[in-house]
């Protein structure tokens, strides 16, 4: 997918721009405040049907205005024209449209501009809760085998039915007869939840271990291990959650939450040797989750043959020139993208084919180029 051209009314503090992108890469810079994380969220708005920052969509449409409207220009991979239009009002109305057509809704326009995005939280990914790699292996898979997505929302579903019929068994408002038909549907579903991202992490650490061989020039690979909760050792997944449900249910019934199962399970990561949770420093955990994001990409990118456009919010605080150098050089080769940085130097450099902004104030301008950056210390 390519990204010609954007018009935004009204979003946030951008009160009217329209703008032209490049094929490849374009910079965008500004002081904290002004607008650039804006722009990345109306491009985002397209790919989600709403904000990946706020719930409230409402939110999105500039202080003391009604409506807001955004629209897009587009190319698909097979050279499918596509324009797209959003109008959200404080009132509550929301519309889009493809090509002049009225869709029934926002979530219909979800997927048709795939994108990847990163912000600076997503470092988490690498350093954080392992309920965020949970959620990226299991969004990944989905993307990927609709087959998954159904085992997974069985699951979702027989864990939502477990926890509320112990609920009442430990608040004394039921006997828990039901839980035996739901065991099995959480022991069949969550094994296979368990073998779906085994073999998703197959996929990522080897597209992210390539990457990370990229960007660093040497051999320290990105390596990943399901760390699985209930201990499959030398048993299939079915039997070892059959097991562990049988020896939590008296504290299961006393607790009145599922106390086992893959929605404890975390992966670790590892850069050559070093595990990052523990070991890893920022700039590398910033390394492996922004390998990870792009990893994503390239997988979406082979199962619907369009490849998504790389939105990177400020990915470079921390990162040293070199690698920076490395992950904008991976850019070049595979996917449109827009990365923002407060700091000018950050984005200096003559890749190709870019194109650069600086904000003010929520005001775009295209200028031609960024200073460079002094030498680093040896
Ligand atoms: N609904 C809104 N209407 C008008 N202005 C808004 C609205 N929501 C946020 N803003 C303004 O947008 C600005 C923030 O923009 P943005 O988040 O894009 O900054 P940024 O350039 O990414 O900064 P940073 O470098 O700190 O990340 C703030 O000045 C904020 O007050
Ligand atoms: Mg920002």
């Amino acid at each position: 997918m390519l990204i010609q051209s954007l018009e935004v009314r009204n979003f946030r503090n951008i009160r009217e721009c329209s703008l032209s992108f490049s094929d490849t890469y374009n910079l965008i810079s500004g002081r904290n405040a002004q607008g650039k994380t804006n722009l990345l969220e109306a491009i985002h708005f397209f790919s989600l049907g709403r904000s990946f920052r706020t719930r409230k969509t409402e939110e999105v449409i500039a202080f003391e205005e009604e409506y807001t409207h955004l629209r897009l220009n587009g190319t698909s991979d097979v050279g499918v024209r596509l324009r797209l239009d959003i109008g959200i009002e404080r009132s509550g109305g929301l519309k889009a449209s493809v090509g002049g057509k009225r869709l029934a809704g926002l979530s219909e326009i979800i997927g048709l501009i795939p994108t990847v995005i990163f912000t600076p939280e997503d470092v988490t990914l690498a350093s954080g809760p392992p309920a965020n790699r949970r959620v990226y292996l299991d969004y990944t898979a989905a993307q990927v085998s609709p087959d998954f997505l159904g085992e997974l929302k069985a699951f979702r579903k027989a864990l939502r039915q477990r926890n509320s019929l112990l609920r009442a068994v430990a608040e004394g408002r039921g006997d828990g007869r039901e839980l035996t038909a739901w065991n099995e549907i959480f022991v069949e579903k969550g094994a296979a939840v368990v073998r779906g991202r085994i073999e998703m992490i197959a996929h990522i650490s080897t597209e992210a271990g390539g990457l990370i061989g990229r960007i660093l020039q040497k051999e320290e690979h990105l390596s990943m291990e399901y760390r699985c909760s209930f201990d499959p050792e030398g048993r299939g997944y079915e039997e070892a959650l059959r097991e562990s449900l049988e020896r939590a249910e008296e504290r299961e019934r006393v607790r009145g939450v599922t106390l086992v199962g893959p929605q404890y399970d975390d992966v670790s990561l590892f850069i050559g040797p070093v595990e990052l949770r523990r070991y890893g420093s920022q700039g590398r955990k910033r390394l492996a989750a922004i390998a990870l994001k792009l990893a994503q990409a390239t997988v979406i990118m082979r199962q619907r043959g369009e490849r998504p456009v790389v939105l990177l919010d400020d990915i470079f605080s921390e990162l040293d020139a070199g690698t920076a150098g490395g992950v904008r050089g991976i850019l070049a080769d595979s996917f449109q993208s827009f990365i923002t940085s407060p700091r000018p130097t950050d984005l200096s450099g003559s890749d190709l084919g870019r194109r650069c902004f600086v904000v003010e104030g929520g005001v775009f301008e295209e200028i031609s180029g960024f200073p460079e950056r002094a030498p680093e210390a040896p």
